[in-house]
């Protein structure tokens, strides 16, 4: 009999980290070495946030707070989806956690049970269907190739639907294509809702405010008041703000459900950390004003990444409406062998050359459900892009 546990057996560790673990290994070993792969903001956690995280550790706010976040967090996420997405959720419906994947995996926890399924648009983020697999339920995939802009459509998710279907998992824009859904896009997927009351919507905002052009963020519940009170809009601080580190995530949902995920809260992490809660209630009522500033600087990396992947032979890249993602296909490339003698015979394959021979790290499609793909991450500086995207480009040039 095994020491470890039979669930532990289903899930697998996160592909992304693994990849951006081998780079930093060859980093080490000397090589010249570009990460792509990685999903933070380069930039730092704006002044004011900072600030106010000191000032928490001066006052002596170190003690516990409440499991599920203290007042003041509590009523500035209020205020939050109060003014940017015209939700309107008591203190009570709110719900904070260590990061928005500890939110995930408490709403997932607190409803499976063995059977129950979850819809995932593919490609996906790679915890969505390992964190359903940790709490007992069943993940399944739905593919959404680049022919709809990697997008679920109504049709489709209309399929999808089962007796036994449990949550959607929604998430726009999109980790790992930066899709992002429109208004009319995600009103006739909310129709298709609408006659599947059994269905509960578990949209992952996260990167809400990373969108480009004329782009309109909008979530389901905004969308179609009608779902509000069987949706878990959750979002977060870490990748607007750059706080991956702090380790912020959030929702609001109906009392029941948020209830719930407090009581396993409070059984396993407790409070999220109490200095990081003071910065975050910095981040959501102080000045906005950094946002529009990094998205100038995203904007600009993705049109670069966008323009110069599009002239490498065997790859298409689409432009993507949002976060730091591009998508691009990569099946011009398969079948053929690198400089380095590899036959690339799969995404992954593909990965693994493109890193040990040129030092650039991305990540396989395979690993977020559609192949063949990799995901690019642009946050990174301008000149260390074009670098990785020249490197891509020879490489790709050297196919035989
Ligand atoms: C789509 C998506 N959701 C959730 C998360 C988790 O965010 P956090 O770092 O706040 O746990 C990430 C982080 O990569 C993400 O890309």
């Amino acid at each position: 009999m095994s020491f470890l546990s039979d669930t532990l057996s289903r899930v697998k560790p996160s592909p992304t980290i693994a990849m951006t673990t081998k780079a930093q290994e060859l980093k080490a070993a000397g090589k010249s070495v570009i990460g792509l792969s990685a999903g933070e903001p380069d930039f730092d956690t704006p002044d004011n946030i900072k600030e106010a995280a000191i000032a928490a550790i001066r006052a002596g706010k170190t003690k516990y707070t409440a499991p599920d976040g203290m007042p003041e967090l509590k009523q500035a996420i209020c205020a939050k989806f109060a003014r940017e997405n015209s939700l309107s959720y008591e203190p009570a419906q709110i719900s904070v956690g260590t990061g928005g994947k500890q939110i995930l995996i408490n709403a997932l926890m607190a409803t499976l049970n063995p059977g129950d399924e979850v819809i995932i648009p593919a490609p996906f983020w790679v915890s969505y269907p390992d964190m359903v697999l940790l709490s007992g339920g069943e993940p399944k995939p739905l593919p959404c190739g680049p022919e709809t802009g990697y997008k679920l459509t109504p049709e489709a998710l209309e399929a999808a639907i089962t007796p036994k279907t449990k949550w959607l998992i929604f998430n726009s824009p999109s980790n790992p294509t930066g899709a992002g859904y429109t208004w009319d896009e995600l009103k006739k997927l909310t129709e298709v809702l609408l006659r599947h009351p059994h269905v509960w919507i578990l949209t992952d905002d996260m990167y809400e405010h990373l969108v480009y052009d004329d782009f309109k963020f909008c979530t389901p519940a905004e969308v179609e008041p009608a779902l509000y009170p069987r949706t878990l809009t959750m979002n977060g601080v870490s990748k607007a703000y750059a706080m991956t580190g702090w380790r912020i995530g959030y929702a609001g949902g109906p009392v029941e459900l948020i209830s719930a995920m407090r009581k396993i809260q409070s059984q396993t992490t407790s409070n999220p950390c109490t200095i990081s809660q003071w910065a975050s209630v910095e981040a959501l009522n102080g000045t906005q004003d950094f946002i529009a500033t990094n998205n100038i600087a995203f904007k600009r990396r993705r049109d670069l990444v966008v323009s110069m992947l599009n002239q490498a032979e065997g790859i298409d890249c689409p432009t993507p409406e949002g976060a730091f993602y591009v998508y691009p296909q990569i099946g011009g490339c398969l079948g053929k062998t690198s400089k380095g003698g590899k036959l690339l015979s799969t995404d992954e394959d593909f990965c693994n050359a493109l890193l040990d021979e040129t030092g650039v790290a991305v990540v396989f499609g395979a690993a977020f459900g559609l192949s063949p793909a990799v995901r690019v991450s642009y946050a990174t500086s301008d000149e260390a892009l074009k670098d990785a995207c020249t490197r891509i480009g020879e490489f790709c040039a050297g196919l035989r």
